[in-house]
C-alpha cells in the first residue's frame, strides 16, 4: 500500500502507461504538472508492494516499524557508524576531478595489482557512488557525471573502421593531465579498448536511472530538462527501439555487454539487460518532454513496455509448476497454438534445477531464446526486475521466498552470488572459452560480489522484508572492512577473497553505503524504484502459479 501525503500525487497516478497514450492533449498537460509534483515530492515517495508499514516523511527521518525496533542496529543513525564513517572516507577518496570538479568515481584504487582500466570511471560503477551521495544530498557529482558523459555520447566513436551507434554512451572514461600544458583532457572507451571489445549496452540505461534517481531526489527537474539531456536520452532510446528481424520485444545482445563484460553464455537476450531495459524505458517515460519528438518517443516506448512485460512475465518466469511444465514439454510444434513456443527440449533442463527449485518462489531465467533456455539464476536482472516492477507484486514475492529459501547457495557467507550455479569442466570450456578468471566460483562465473548489495537491499525493502537484507549487510561488514573492500569473493559460500579481485573496489564500498542509508532511511527507496503499472499486467497462458 502507498500512502501519499496530502497535496502530493503518487507514482501510480504519474507512471500509469495507458492514461498517458490515452489522453487527448490537452489532458496531458495536467499529467505533465503531476509529474513535476511527482518529483517534487520524490524524496517522501515510498514505495512497496503491499507492505503496510511503509510511511512517508522527509529524508532522514522516515523509518519501517520494523527498523525501528530496541536494539536494530540501523535505529541510532548511521552517520558516527565505524564502518559507515570508514566507507565514506573510502567513498570520498575514490572521487575523480576533471578541471576542478568531481564528475565521477575510480573503479578501484588499488595500487597493488596492474591496473588495466580500473583507474577509469565506470558508468555502472558509478550508480552506486552517484546514490550514495544523493542520498547524502551531495548532488553535484551526480549533475557533472550526468552532463561529462553525455558530452563523451557526442563523440564520434569507432572500432577499427567501424562506426558504432550514436547513442552509445561509453562503458568508462578517464581525466588525463598533460603536464606541460597543464591541461586536462578526457578520454572515453566504448568497448574498443576493453578487454574482449564488449560492448556497454548498459550504460545507457544507467545514464537514464540514474537522470530520474537525480530529479527525483534533488527535486531539481531542470537538468533532464536541458535540450541536451533530451537528446542524449532519445539517441540511447532510438538504439533500443529500432526495428530489425525481431521477432521478440526483448533486446538481442552480445555476450559480456553488462556487468557480466567477458564471454560467459549470456549473448542473446540475457535478462541483466532485459530488466535495465524495462527501468530505463519506465524512467525515460517520466522524463522525456511532451513536445513533439519526446511524445513520438513515449509512444514508442508505451508499446514496447506492454509487449516486453508480457514476454518476459510469460516465458522467463520460472517456479516449480512451471517447471514441471517445460519438463513435460512436447516439441516440434507448429503453429500459434504451441504450448513450447521456442522448442525447448526438455533433455536440455538442467539437473541442479530440480533440487534447487523451492516449492515456494520462483525468478526471471537467464536468457530464453530458440530451443534455449539458460535456467541459472542472475542477481543484478532479479532485482532490477523487483525495482522496476517488471515482476509483478506476486512474481517479487516469489523472487525474494527463493532467496530466502536458498540461502546458502545465494548468499552464504559473503552477499551475494552474482549468478548461480557456476559452470564447470566441460562446458566452462564450451562457455567462457576456456577463462581463467571466471573458473567455477570465481568472479561472474559463480563468485559473490558485495556491490549487489545496495540492489538486494532496495528490493527487499520493495516487497516489504528488510530483515533479509539487514541479515546481509551484518554478514558482510565487518568481513569488507577487514579485507579492505575486496570486488568479489570466490568459491561456493564466497569465504575466500577472489583469486583476482581488486582491493579498495569503490562499488564494494558504495554498494554497502547505499544498502546502509536505505534501511536506515527506507524511503530513498523512491529513487530506484517505480510503482507496478497495473495496466501491464499480463494474461496468463501456460503457468498461473505465480498469481497464487
Ligand atoms: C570488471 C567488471 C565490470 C566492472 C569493471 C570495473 O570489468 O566485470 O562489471 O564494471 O570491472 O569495476
Amino acid at each position: 500500500m502507498t500512502v501519499v501525503p496530502d497535496g502530493l500525487c503518487s507514482v501510480a497516478e504519474v507512471d500509469n502507461l495507458d492514461k498517458l497514450l490515452d489522453k487527448p492533449p490537452k489532458l496531458r498537460v495536467n499529467i505533465d504538472r503531476q509529474r513535476s509534483c511527482d518529483e517534487r515530492s520524490l524524496s517522501s515517495e515510498l514505495v512497496t508492494n503491499g507492505h503496510a508499514d511503509a510511511v512517508h516523511s522527509p529524508p532522514g527521518t522516515a523509518r519501517m516499524s520494523g527498523l525501528d525496533a530496541p536494539g536494530a542496529p540501523f535505529a541510532a543513525g548511521i552517520d558516527s557508524h565505524p564502518y559507515v564513517v570508514e566507507a565514506w572516507a573510502a567513498l570520498r577518496h575514490s572521487m575523480v576531478y576533471f578541471r576542478g570538479q568531481p564528475v565521477g568515481t575510480i573503479a578501484a584504487s588499488d595500487n597493488t595489482e596492474e591496473n588495466l582500466n580500473y583507474d577509469q570511471v565506470f558508468v555502472r560503477d558509478f550508480i552506486p557512488s552517484g546514490l550514495a551521495f544523493l542520498m547524502h544530498k551531495e548532488p553535484e557529482v551526480v549533475k557533472n557525471f550526468i552532463l561529462k558523459t553525455l558530452r563523451l555520447q557526442s563523440w564520434e566513436k569507432k572500432i577499427d573502421r567501424f562506426h558504432l551507434g550514436e547513442g552509445v554512451m561509453p562503458a568508462s572514461f578517464k581525466v588525463l593531465h598533460d603536464p606541460v600544458r597543464n591541461y586536462e583532457t578526457l578520454m572515453a572507451d566504448f568497448g574498443e579498448s576493453a578487454i574482449g571489445r564488449v560492448a556497454p549496452v548498459d550504460s545507457g540505461f544507467w545514464w537514464i536511472i540514474l537522470l530520474r534517481a537525480y530529479t527525483k531526489s534533488t527535486g531539481d527537474t531542470s537538468l533532464a530538462e536541458l535540450p541536451e539531456c533530451q537528446k542524449g536520452m532519445r539517441l540511447i532510446l532510438s538504439l533500443c527501439l529500432s526495428e530489425g528481424f525481431d521477432t521478440f520485444p526483448t533486446l538481442l545482445c552480445a555476450d559480456g555487454c553488462c556487468m557480466i563484460d567477458r564471454r560467459m553464455g549470456v549473448y542473446g537476450y540475457p535478462i541483466e539487460i532485459q530488466a535495465l531495459f524495462f527501468m530505463a524505458l519506465r524512467c525515460a517515460l517520466v522524463l522525456l518532454k511532451q513536445d513533439e519528438e519526446g511524445k513520438e518517443f513515449m509512444e514508442r516506448i508505451v508499446k514496447r513496455l506492454h509487449a516486453l512485460s508480457y514476454h518476459m512475465r510469460s516465458y522467463f518466469w520460472l517456479d516449480l509448476k512451471q517447471l514441471n511444465d517445460i519438463y513435460r514439454y512436447k516439441t516440434e510444434e507448429y503453429s500459434h497454438t504451441a504450448v513450447n513456443k521456442f522448442n525447448v527440449m526438455p533433455d536440455s533442463l538442467p539437473e541442479w534445477i530440480f533440487d534447487f527449485m523451492p516449492s515456494r518462489g520462483g525468478y526471471f531465467i537467464g536468457n530464453v531464446s530458440p530451443a534455449r533456455m539458460d535456467f541459472r539464476w542472475f542477481c543484478l536482472g532479479n532485482c532490477v526486475a523487483i525495482l522496476s516492477s517488471l515482476a509483478t507484486p506476486e512474481q517479487s514475492t516469489a523472487i525474494m521466498d527463493l532467496i530466502e529459501a536458498r540461502w546458502e547457495e545465494l548468499v552464504g557467507e559473503m552477499p551475494l552470488k552474482v549468478c548461480y550455479p557456476a559452470i564447470e569442466s566441460h562446458e566452462w570450456k564450451i562457455i567462457t572459452g576456456c577463462d581463467p578468471k571466471n573458473t567455477r566460483w570465481s568472479y561472474h562465473n559463480g563468485g559473490s560480489w558485495p556491490v549487489l548489495l545496495w540492489l538486494l537491499t532496495a528490493a527487499c525493502i520493495k516487497t516489504g522484508r528488510p530483515h533479509i537484507a539487514r541479515r546481509a549487510v551484518e554478514l558482510a561488514e565487518s568481513r569488507l572492512i577487514k579485507d579492505s573492500w575486496p570486488e568479489y569473493y570466490d568459491g561456493k559460500l564466497g569465504r575466500y577473497v577472489g583469486k583476482q579481485a581488486r582491493k579498495h573496489q569503490t562499488w564494494s564500498v558504495a554498494g554497502y553505503l547505499v544498502a546502509k542509508l536505505m534501511l536506515e532511511d527506507p524511503s530513498y527507496l523512491g529513487m530506484v524504484a517505480l510503482e507496478e503499472d497495473r495496466h501491464v499486467k499480463p494474461v496468463l497462458k501456460r503457468s498461473n502459479s505465480w498469481t497464487c
